[in-house]
């Protein structure tokens, strides 16, 4: 997987792989295609996910109040005797309205496990984005019966295009009913989504609660403040019902209420992170249904007909999965910027080494303050 080891000489470039270049990418690939490949690779590689192979830990960061509320934190994965990802995502729920910025912004660092040496940085706010709409399009897909659905969102921010589009590419969406607490964001939802998706019926929350049982799958995708959820009421709801539940991914932030999580078959995608932050944090272990592995493996018994619930909390694993494949093709297209970001002296015991040719001139300069620094 990690094609840019460092080579014999000691050289330990850096690709950078920025926003130009992802949009290079999915220029040549194809928007459709590429989130099909993205869904292709997270169904097989989670289904086929080995412990032994791929290791993670949930993830860790700082939050704070001050100026806001908000985080920043890291989301570590490794392929054993390959490569270690690093994506570092901030989530800042006032950013849209006060800054014009998106409210989750993230990185994606990769490290070759031979040398240590950092080999790329990616652009992962799109890519976030992406993965997250592709993880609940494979859990959808082993969850509801193949037939056209009625889809519901909860949520017209950023990661609502995503879910839209990602369930597109695995099923057919008959109907789209839309809500968000600021009316403006629902109705520019409809421009945001690509061509050909149906246009959204945009409705207040009661309007939407009352056609919850028409609703085949639901996404919720808020930024709702710790402690006001639910978002959604689900007395309606039909008994087929899957959810995903994307934006409880924060200690006492939850979307759903808790006694239909307690009665539907909820599925985990990282089962002691979402214990911490996801919608099963309000449920002990021994309520959660089988995981995301679990249902992709096929090791979980079908689920189609049930009413269940997609905790996706977000995982590592797919943020190095969404990296790997921006990465390919990149490397096909010949796209990235080299940066040395790392030193790669002749003599691997010198770290003086790249600054001696300068030092010793600047040391016939007696105003220098390098060569004071170093007197
Ligand atoms: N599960 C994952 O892997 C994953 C990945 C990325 C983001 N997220 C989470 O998803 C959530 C949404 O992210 P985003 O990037 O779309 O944010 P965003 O700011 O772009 O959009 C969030 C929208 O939710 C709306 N909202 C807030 N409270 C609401 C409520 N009670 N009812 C209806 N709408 C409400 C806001 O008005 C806003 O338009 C965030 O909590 C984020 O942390 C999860």
């Amino acid at each position: 997987m990690e094609e840019a080891k460092g080579s014999p000489s000691g050289s330990l470039s850096t690709v950078v792989l920025d926003v130009d270049d992802l949009t290079a990418v999915i220029a040549d690939v194809g928007l459709d295609a590429f989130m099909d490949q993205l869904i292709e690779e997270l169904g097989r590689e989670i289904g086929a996910f080995d412990p032994a192979r791929v290791e993670h830990q949930i993830r860790s960061g700082f939050n704070y109040d001050t100026p806001e509320h908000g985080l920043v934190e890291w989301m570590p994965t490794m392929v054993a005797g390959d490569v270690v990802s690093v994506k570092t995502v901030g989530y800042h729920p006032s950013n849209p309205e006060q800054r014009r910025l998106p409210s989750v912004l993230a990185t994606t660092a990769l490290y070759d496990t031979t040398t240590g040496s950092l080999t790329a940085i990616c652009e992962a706010t799109l890519l976030t984005a992406l993965r997250t709409g592709a993880a609940s399009a494979v859990v959808t897909n082993v969850s509801t019966g193949p037939g056209p659905l009625v889809l519901g969102v909860v949520g017209c921010g950023a990661q609502a295009v995503t879910q839209i589009h990602a369930l597109s590419r695995v099923r057919t969406i008959d109907r789209l009913i839309v809500t968000d607490t600021n009316p403006n964001v629902a109705r520019s939802l409809a421009d945001r989504l690509p061509e050909g998706l149906p246009t959204p019926q945009v409705v207040d929350s009661s309007e939407f609660n009352k056609t919850v049982g028409w609703m085949d799958v639901i996404c919720t995708c808020t930024s709702v403040p710790i402690g006001d959820g639910a978002v959604v009421d689900l007395s309606r709801a039909r008994p087929g019902l899957h959810i995903n539940a994307v934006g409880a991914d924060f200690p006492g932030k939850t979307e759903l209420p808790i006694d239909y999580l307690r009665a539907a078959t909820v599925i985990p995608d990282v089962l002691d992170q979402c214990l911490i932050e996801g919608e099963s944090q309000r449920l002990d272990r021994s309520e959660l249904g089988p995981s995301m592995v679990d249902v992709l493996s096929g090791a979980a018994v079908p689920l189609v007909g049930a009413q269940t619930v997609f905790d996706s909390t977000g995982w590592s694993y797919e943020d190095l999965l969404a990296a790997r494949l921006f990465r390919t093709h990149a490397v096909r297209l010949g796209l990235g910027t080299t940066v040395d970001l790392q030193r790669s002296p002749v003599d691997p015991y010198d770290p003086y080494e790249s600054l001696r040719g300068t030092t010793a001139a600047l040391r016939s300069t007696e105003n220098s303050a390098l060569a004071r620094g170093f007197g």
